[in-house]
């Protein structure tokens, strides 16, 4: 038996799993595999791919075969995703956690002190938190990180987002920065960095997702405003598109977007978007994000609206019988179709703006609350290669960071400022022309109410704190005693009506 020692393990055969091994393969890295079910690693060996890896690859039966090809410190990767597993309540939060978790104690006997567990998995960050907690005084250092980029990312080149013990990054930086995405002009940027401490390269991934939910929310509300307006034909909606890619919103989304106008059905030769039915998916990330923005206190309104959105659109049979049964306005077309299309392009920015201010706020208050250290700069440049949301845009998100580092909302800094400011009356008009035609927008129009809420310096919770005083005793503060109180009001035997 050779006695070969292998840079990195990864247990975990299905295609994202795959995928990343055969990537660091062809980085140069010697990859030893392993999967629960082992005939998979069998077929994986014998694949066309696991041929072409030759002496690079490897195959074991066992997690203690696993570790034993290993160079030390050994570096093991989980892609475990499950779906079935059922978490046992108190410990294992989410989807994966109960698989990861069961992984991890039968790994424990078989590591040293220093060897590193790294799990790729769209993990929660509670679960990451946990573990990078309870592995440590053990002596194994532990890494959550996020993997993004689907299938194709994951061959190609992911935006990775690690977190977890800092003493694990120096072993794993060369893997992951190799197989990353590279961005830049002479596309040498790894899309890989080290976030911060514990659950934080989770917790970015997840608003990342969060974000990409946003993102798609919005070109879909941008498309209906087109389609349904201005009555723009497919040829014509390819055309708006492309033009939109050439600006502000360059972006992998919009070029997708173009293109899936462009998608005939071989079948009927009609336009292929236009014979998908209408109810969308979710995985669950998006919903994460805005519960935990709940937790935290932070109006992440464009992600939870995204996701809302996506749940009106699964209830397809009931929207089919209310629209038996309420009506909205006529719908008319706007007069001058080019001039709207040009708003739209600015209500879809605009909105944009507001949504990744949004994730910035969430993950600064996350930072807050769980004592990580970020470069929020350094986050948005993770983001330009490799995954869904990759943009130009997001340097513009770098450069107010790089600015201002401690900058509290991305709506503060002067290019954003300027940016919104200037978009501004266009969005207000796409708002009011949702409104009047009675079609839905709710990206559109949570953003606008959050640039409004932002923005104002008095808003009429003076009389939600009265409410709340007259009915629960909750008491309030005075603007004229700002040092004093909280008072209470005896409210039903002051007022004047009785
Ligand atoms: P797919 O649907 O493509 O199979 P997936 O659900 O994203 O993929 O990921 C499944 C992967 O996680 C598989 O490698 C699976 O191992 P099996 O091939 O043996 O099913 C692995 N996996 C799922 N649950 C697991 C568990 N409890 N322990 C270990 N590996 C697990």
């Amino acid at each position: 038996m050779s006695d070969k020692k292998y840079d990195i393990g990864l247990m975990g055969l299905a295609v994202m799993g795959q995928n990343l091994v055969l990537n660091m393969v062809d980085h140069g890295f010697n990859v030893a595999v392993f999967n629960r079910t082992t005939s998979k690693v069998d077929d994986f060996l014998a694949s066309p791919a696991g041929k072409a890896a030759g002496d690079r690859l490897t195959g074991a039966h066992s997690l203690a075969e696993l570790v034993s090809k290993l160079e030390r410190p050994r570096k093991i990767m989980l892609m475990i995703q499950s779906k079935d597993a059922v978490p046992a309540p108190e410990i294992a939060l989410y989807p994966n956690s109960a698989a990861v978790d069961a992984v991890i104690e039968e790994l424990l006997p078989l590591l040293e002190p220093g060897d590193i567990i790294i799990d790729g998995g769209n993990t929660q960050f509670k679960d990451t938190e946990r573990r990078t907690k309870f592995l440590a005084p053990r002596g194994i250092r532990y890494i959550g990180t996020g993997v993004s980029g689907g299938e194709e990312g994951a061959r190609r080149g992911p935006s990775m987002m690690p977190g977890g013990d800092p003493e694990a990054w120096p072993f794993v930086k060369p893997i992951f920065q190799a197989i990353s995405a590279k961005v830049g002009p002479n596309s040498d940027i790894p899309c890989a960095e080290w976030v911060g401490d514990r659950g934080a390269g989770h917790y970015v991934k997840m608003v990342h997702n969060g974000i990409e939910y946003g993102d798609m929310q919005l070109i879909c509300e941008a498309y209906w405003m087109l389609k349904q307006a201005a009555g723009f034909t497919n040829e014509e909606l390819y055309e708006t598109f492309s033009q939109w890619n050439q600006g502000e919103l360059n972006s992998y989304l919009i070029e997708i977007t173009r293109d899936i106008f462009t998608v005939k059905d071989p079948e009927t030769k009609q336009y292929l978007v236009d014979l998908i039915l209408d109810t969308a998916g979710a995985k669950g990330t998006g919903k994460w994000m805005s519960q935990l923005a709940l937790d935290l206190g932070v109006p992440s309104t464009l992600v939870t609206e995204a996701v809302y959105a996506r749940c009106i659109s699964a209830m397809k049979n009931q929207r089919l019988a209310a629209s038996e049964v309420l009506s909205g306005p006529a719908l008319t077309r706007v007069a001058d179709r080019k001039a709207f299309a040009d708003q739209v392009r600015q209500a879809l920015y605009a909105s944009k703006i507001c949504s990744y201010a949004q994730g910035f706020v969430q993950i600064q208050a996350a930072a807050k609350e769980y004592d990580w250290s970020l470069n929020y700069g350094q986050i948005a440049m993770l983001w330009r290669g490799g995954c869904i949301i990759r943009a130009v845009f997001l340097e513009r998100i770098k450069e107010a960071f790089d600015q201002n580092p401690n900058l509290e909302n991305l709506l503060l800094a002067p290019y954003f400022k300027k940016e919104v400011e200037a978009a501004q009356t266009a969005w207000r008009n796409v708002a009011k022309t949702a409104i009047e035609l009675g079609i839905p927008t709710p990206g559109f129009l949570t953003a606008l109410t959050y640039f409004d809420s932002y923005r104002s310096p008095v808003l009429p919770a003076n009389l939600l704190q009265a409410q709340r005083d007259y009915f629960g005793a909750h008491t309030y503060r005075r603007v004229n005693k700002p040092e004093e109180g909280p008072f209470h009001t005896d409210w039903i035997n002051v007022r004047t009506v009785k």
